[in-house]
């Protein structure tokens, strides 16, 4: 048995690796839906499509756990799988399997962090609001995830969401890094103006931006507070087994990277962030 991991492309990858530093002994597959990538723009419809059929190559591949580390499937597909779908394919497949998500983890990260910040005005202690600012994919933006979410854990938490239609896109596509930059900053900016101020924290809540992070943190203040998706995911993961013992990780620490789109090497972005050589075989 195995852990499967699933994105639309190599965003899923920053998801990968810290649930593989928490899990080294786990068996992992890593399933990227390049042929179908990007899918932040489509219709949910496709997006719940989609992302059926790449859980169950993964349940097929021998993986009793598969992790959405995409934002985009998670905020639309994941509970219609899980209340429309997942329960007979369990029962016809005879072992017990399931499908998570990586959204409610970082909201639980985000709205556990201490949220009050003090400022002092003409002597007095005035409360600032807390700002998150979330940067998501057209589809995630629309879903209002982390608004709902958010709002039913903590109504002093303000969030706005900022969509990139077009970063997850070109990471896929190896843009170079000033045309990724001038991206960020101007999703950066946008957000700024809508909010009348810079976030006081933020959420890179597509799994692709994690790859430049670096160019978020250099477009934002120095020092802005980021919710860490990956490893909220891996804490909220290694909890998920402790719990559920039935569901079998592995133990031979296998690693085995498919794709739906054109096998070989990755892009030398990806290869960058991943500090070395990583080719992926045909799904
Ligand atoms: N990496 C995915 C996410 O977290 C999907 C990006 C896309 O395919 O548009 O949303």
């Amino acid at each position: 048995m195995s852990i499967g991991v699933f994105d639309s492309g190599v965003g899923g990858l920053t998801v990968h690796r810290a649930l593989v530093n928490r899990l080294p002994q786990a068996d992992f597959i890593y399933l990227a839906d390049q042929a179908n990538a990007p899918y932040g723009g489509r219709p949910g419809e496709e997006i719940v499509d989609l992302t059926r059929a790449g859980c169950e190559r993964l349940f097929d591949a021998g993986a009793s756990v598969v992790i959405l580390a995409c934002n985009t499937a998670s905020a639309i597909a994941l509970r219609r799988l899980q209340q429309t779908w997942l329960p007979g394919y369990r029962k016809a497949l005879g072992r017990p399997v399931n499908v998570l998500g990586i959204i409610v983890p970082t909201i639980e990260a985000a709205t556990g962090l201490p949220w009050e910040h003090e400022a002092e005005r003409r002597g007095e202690k005035v409360e600032q609001l807390d700002v998150l600012g979330v940067f998501s994919t057209p589809g995630t933006t629309a879903s209002r995830v982390y608004e709902i979410e958010i709002d039913k854990r903590r109504q002093d938490v303000a969030v706005f969401s900022e969509p990139c239609p077009n970063l997850a896109r070109m990471i896929e596509a190896d843009a170079g890094a000033v045309e990724l930059a001038t991206e960020v900053e101007r999703h950066v900016q946008q957000l700024k103006t809508r909010i009348g101020r810079y976030p006081d924290r933020a959420i890179l809540g597509c799994t692709h931006y994690e790859i430049v992070a670096d160019m978020f943190r250099a477009a934002l203040p120095a020092g802005t507070p980021m919710i860490q998706q990956p490893q909220a995911t891996a804490d909220a993961l290694e909890l998920y087994f402790q719990r559920h013992p039935e569901l079998n990780p592995g133990t031979g620490g296998g690693r085995t990277f498919l794709t739906t789109g054109a096998p070989g090497p990755q892009n030398g972005l990806v290869e960058s962030f991943w500090g070395g050589p990583l080719r992926f075989e045909a799904a």
